[in-house]
């Protein structure tokens, strides 16, 4: 780095130079760690320099100058020197070395505009912060609100999924969705990428799997019905239309340098050994039953599953994971594990041999030797495994990380084990639910009820961890399964502003969180989303 003389007096100065005061509401989202405010402003225009002092930053300073040049259209120089007069911004690290590599302080003063960050990922949280800052009206001048900021977060985990397979999702729409989660310094995209209802990945090996399972002849229309003994009613009805996509692995890696330019490590979720019927309607010969499946058109859980005494099973799923490793850099593959409805193991005989030669006592310990072998497998290549938290049941495979989806037991039990966990319970971190509870006023759901206050009062380390357990808890996750979510608008106003709420959770110190403070940066935030274009859910406009 290049030392400029002085640096750590100028530090010392910037913020002393400005009026202080108590408080102000400011549209920042997630609220930092410490924030001093004062009632000056900084000015932004088309003569404000970057001066950059070392060129590992020059990614992040492109992404502002990137997003300053779309939104309002005009490029910051950049130069290694101080300018003598007119105002800066001014990008730096510290002078030693401590290792926080998401931190950043943020000090802006009428003249200048200091980053300081050891890492690239703090600078860009900081940049994401200054970008809230920024007025919305597209005038030559960008007013900014002086404060200083020393920001750190609170997880390590901070996730947010999209089902793309009930519903699809274009390119650019999923690289507007990882925007919000840059916007909100979430660092995890979890991507639904193969269900029942469709398969999105192009597996070069295995050509079917798009050709026939990205694809389904029909989509139910609503919620299916169930008849008085429990089996699928007849009644219901469909639509008629065929409905597909996928993404190509040049998509894929499209998607996943975008993702790493705003600091998102992208996780792809490949489901098994259940909710595989697409899979299975392209390669039938994997499953138990070998019968012949289409890809279901209907929501809930398909009774056909990857067969677990069949080898040619596991080297199939293995040759899959191998061309998905290959695309997602990121330690963690998701290999689902939830809802495997296991009446068809029962009868099957490979499964039941497979038992039996194993020594495995029932269905829930062959699914865990079914996970076990995959995470071998995956561990052989470097990575680690994550999945639903069905696969406590049969004995969790030795370094396996765990999502805890049906409510927050699966995590406990995870962490005391020793297991990393996600936290990512139904309630409330499941945004297909409704978030009003007249439902007449929204859009059909999956059911449930989450609103904003629930999802902002949530606290991902269970209460009855004890300090070294807790540290397990990696952190917490929304998901946003798709279903009922038809079209990107819905996927909006699902998401938003939940997904700003769970931000703070996972973000901001647990001491500093006000829910009504939320709300009123929440509405000057709103104006952002609202020249993004997002088609946000508003009832908290009302309070
Ligand atoms: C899940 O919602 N089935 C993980
Ligand atoms: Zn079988």
């Amino acid at each position: 780095m290049k030392k400029i003389p002085g640096l750590i007096i100028l530090i010392a100065i910037t913020f002393s130079a400005v009026a202080q005061i108590e408080t102000r509401v400011l549209p920042i989202i997630p609220l930092p760690r410490k924030v001093k405010y004062s009632s000056d402003d900084f000015v932004l225009t088309n003569k404000t320099i970057i001066v950059l002092t070392n060129d590992k930053f020059k990614p992040e300073v492109d992404y502002l100058n990137n997003y300053i040049n779309t939104n309002y259209g005009f490029q910051l120089p950049i130069t290694s020197v101080l300018p003598t007069d007119g105002n800066y911004i001014f990008v730096t690290q510290p002078d030693f070395e401590a290792g926080f590599m998401e931190n950043y302080d943020l000090s802006i003063n009428q003249n200048q505009i200091l980053f300081v960050a050891e890492g690239n990922a703090g600078l860009f949280y900081g940049i994401e912060t200054l970008i809230q800052l920024m007025s919305i009206e597209k005038t030559p001048e960008i007013k900014i609100s002086c404060v200083q900021i020393n920001d750190a977060p609170r997880y390590q985990w901070r996730g947010m999924h999209l089902d793309c397979c009930r519903h699809f999702f274009t390119k650019d729409e999923v690289k507007k969705y990882i925007d919000y989660l840059a916007m909100y310094k979430f660092n995890v995209f979890h991507w639904h990428l193969t269900d029942d209802q469709g398969w999105r990945i192009e597996v070069k090996k295995y050509p079917l799997l798009t050709k026939i399972g990205s694809q389904r002849k029909e989509t139910i229309i609503g919620k299916p019905a169930w008849d008085k003994n429990g089996k699928p009613s007849t009644n219901d009805k469909y639509d008629g239309i065929s409905y597909g996509g996928f993404y190509t692995q040049e998509d894929i890696k499209e998607i996943v340098t975008y993702a790493q330019v705003r600091h998102i490590t992208v996780v792809p979720e490949i489901e098994m050994p259940g909710h595989s019927l697409a899979a299975l309607a392209s390669y039938p010969q994997y499953s138990c039953s070998g019968g012949h499946f289409e890809t279901f058109t209907k929501w809930g859980v398909a009774d056909d599953v990857f067969c677990a005494g069949n080898d040619s099973t596991f080297l199939f799923i293995q040759n899959v994971l191998t061309e998905v490793m290959e695309l997602f850099p990121g330690k963690y593959i998701h290999i689902g594990g939830d809802e495997c409805l296991k009446d068809r193991w029962k009868v099957c005989p490979k499964c039941q041999k497979r038992m039996k030669d194993e020594k495995l006592n029932d269905e829930n310990e062959l699914q865990s030797y079914f996970i076990t072998r995959i995470e071998k497998f995956v561990n052989s290549k470097g990575k680690q495994i994550i999945g639903w938290d069905e696969i406590l049941e049969g004995g969790l495979a030795p370094n396996a990380a765990l999502m805890s989806w049906r409510g927050t037991e699966g995590g406990i039990s995870a962490a005391k084990q020793k297991h990393l966990v996600v936290m990512t319970p139904g309630k409330p971190c499941y945004f297909d639910h409704y978030q009003s509870k007249d439902k007449s006023k929204e859009p059909l759901a999956i059911g449930g009820f989450n609103p904003l206050d629930s999802v902002y009062a949530y606290d991902p380390t269970p209460k009855n961890l004890s300090e070294e357990e807790g540290k397990y808890i990696m952190g917490a996750q929304g998901n946003v399964w798709t279903e009922y979510i038809t079209d990107f608008s819905k996927v909006q106003y699902m998401s938003m502003p939940r997904m700003a709420a769970l931000s703070e959770v996972l973000w901001t110190p647990k001491e500093k969180k006000n829910y009504k403070e939320f709300i009123a940066r929440l509405k000057l935030h709103s104006k952002l989303l609202d020249k993004m274009g997002v088609n946000y859910a508003k009832q908290f406009l009302l309070k």
